[in-house]
């Protein structure tokens, strides 16, 4: 089934010169790229974007790194998408993830970790028009 999940290519990635690496990984495992930009976040949007986690002891300490520095936000397409994007990034600490995966590959530690992805179907829908426009998704 054609699917779309959302993904950011964090600011660890973007700093360390893994953007170009990174969005090469995602086209040669078959995503489609419907929207792209490069921006730079402020907290309060951070805050936002992750609302679900604002009990985790992390949050203040995620929010902050977020809006350290530009990052790169991403509407993808393909069969599968949510599931295969998490596949490709492998597990949110590092340390766990497996050989070949964005985060095996790119990231530093579990907060630091190169790249996220929307993991279900109604997060997706709310982190896409969180960040994207109707009309950018082409
Ligand atoms: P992400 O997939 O973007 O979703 C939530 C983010 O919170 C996660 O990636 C990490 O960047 C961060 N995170 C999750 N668990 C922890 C943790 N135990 N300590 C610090 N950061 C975390």
């Amino acid at each position: 089934m054609l699917q779309r999940t959302f993904s950011i290519i964090k600011p660890d990635a973007v700093r360390n010169g893994y953007t170009g690496a990174i969005l090469a990984e995602i086209d040669r495992a078959g995503f489609r790229i419907v929207a792209i930009r490069k921006q730079s976040i402020s907290g309060p949007q951070a805050e936002g974007f992750y609302h679900v986690h604002k009990e985790r002891p992390f949050f203040g300490d995620l929010c902050v790194f977020m809006s350290s520095g530009p990052l790169v936000l991403l509407v993808l397409e393909k069969d599968n998408a949510i599931a295969d994007l998490r596949k490709l990034m492998g597990a949110t600490n590092p340390a766990n993830a497996e050989e070949g995966t964005i985060r095996k590959r790119f990231a530093g530690s579990i907060q630091e970790n190169a790249i996220h992805g929307s993991d279900g179907e109604d997060t997706a829908a709310f982190e896409i028009g969180y960040w994207f426009a109707a009309y950018e998704l082409i």
